[in-house]
């Protein structure tokens, strides 16, 4: 009796398991298509159009328990596809080189010319240049600026660049540190951006001397020619209205898009809004090269300008003499020379 119960037992799961397998063997169409698919992967390595025509025919699937919203019921959206090929291609492609490109000029510019010097000896002379509200917001912009920049690269370039030197396990976390960074330095630079913009704009109106400066750009940057300038040159101003005005509006509002999916936009406008970011985020770090260049090793004494607040009269005569004429005639609202070493030396004048 056990014997026989144990006999129809093993008949029975044997019989499912040759009906499971009868189930799961595919049609002849499907095999079909499978062949035809390797076929082409090895006849034509990497065109797998007929997979691409399916998800661009863009049928509906079941994704209504998931996601809910404009896109219910889209689980393959075609843009994605053309999105990856923009990111991977022309945007990682030019602005890589872009990027590139601009360090490898602004290295031979340095190794050629040379950073551009005083010409008279420093006067000792001390004036304000920069309030301390304008130094606190101008290196948190300055700090943001550098996270988001880098976390912001490693996130495009790192698969290229990072992680052959430094394998799988590091790069992730590498890769998790830089999103995270990225999403929660952004909103500082935003706001801060934002409040440094209305402190320096005064500064930054466009005045006729300004073209004169553009005229003799090159004298200036050689370090051959003093050219007159306000509290900003001309250059100065392009980096404030190009970069600090303009790119900032352009990342700021493309990286709201992305960082708030919540908004119920759809991937269309999101991988619209990438390519902005990031045409946009490649520019201005390029940009951010030349200013970071001239606010260092490229100006002498410029860096201890941000830093201290002060700069030398001699400095101030040399490069922005009309600026250097306005404070000296207290047309100027901020400013007054004051000697070095005086007790009142750190005061706002
Ligand atoms: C580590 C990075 C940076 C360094 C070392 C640096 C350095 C400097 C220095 C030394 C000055 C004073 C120049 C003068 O006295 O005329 C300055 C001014 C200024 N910085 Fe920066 N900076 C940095 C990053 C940034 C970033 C990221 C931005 C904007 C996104 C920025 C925007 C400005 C603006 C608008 C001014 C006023 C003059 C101008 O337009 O060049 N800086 N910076």
């Amino acid at each position: 009796m056990k014997f026989i119960s144990r006999l129809c037992l093993a008949v029975l799961v044997s019989l499912s398991c040759v009906a499971l397998a009868q189930q799961q063997q595919p049609t002849q169409a499907e095999e079909d298509r499978v062949k035809a698919q390797q076929q082409r992967s090895v006849t034509q390595p990497g065109n797998n159009a007929p997979m691409w025509r399916d998800v661009r025919s863009g049928p509906s699937a079941y994704t209504t328990s998931t996601v809910q919203g404009r896109e219910t019921d889209v689980l393959i959206q075609s843009w994605g596809e053309t999105w990856r090929q923009i990111r991977n291609g022309p945007v990682t492609f030019y602005g890589g080189w872009l990027v590139v490109l601009v360090l490898a000029a602004i290295a031979a510019f340095y190794f050629v010319f040379g950073s551009v010097k005083l010409h008279g000896r420093p006067s000792g002379r001390l004036i304000r240049r920069f309030s301390s509200v304008d130094q606190v917001v101008h290196w948190t912009v300055a700090i943001s600026f550098c996270v988001l920049g880098l976390s912001g690269l490693i996130m495009l370039f790192g698969k290229h660049v990072v992680l052959p030197l430094m394998g799988y396990t590091l790069f992730a976390w590498l890769a998790a540190l830089s999103k995270n960074l990225h999403n929660f330095v952004a909103p500082v630079f935003m706001v801060s951006v934002a409040v440094f913009a209305i402190l320096f704009v005064r500064h930054n109106l466009p005045r006729a001397y300004d073209f004169v400066w553009f005229r003799n750009a090159l004298g200036y940057v050689t370090g051959k020619k003093h050219v007159p300038s306000g509290k900003f040159n001309a250059g100065e101003k392009l980096w404030f209205w190009g970069g600090v005005v303009v790119l900032s509006i352009v990342v700021s509002w493309s990286g709201l898009i992305l960082l708030f999916p919540n908004f119920d936009q759809t991937r269309a406008v999101m991988q619209d809004a990438w390519i902005w970011h990031a045409a946009a985020a490649l520019l201005y770090i390029a940009m951010s090269l030349g200013h970071i260049y001239m606010g260092t090793i490229g100006v002498e004494g410029a860096y201890g300008n941000m830093r201290n607040g002060y700069t030398d009269e001699t400095w101030a005569k040399e490069h922005h003499s009309i600026w250097y004429d306005e404070v000296r005639t207290g047309r100027h609202g901020a400013g007054g020379a004051v000697p070095v070493g005086a007790p009142h030396m750190r005061e706002k004048a």
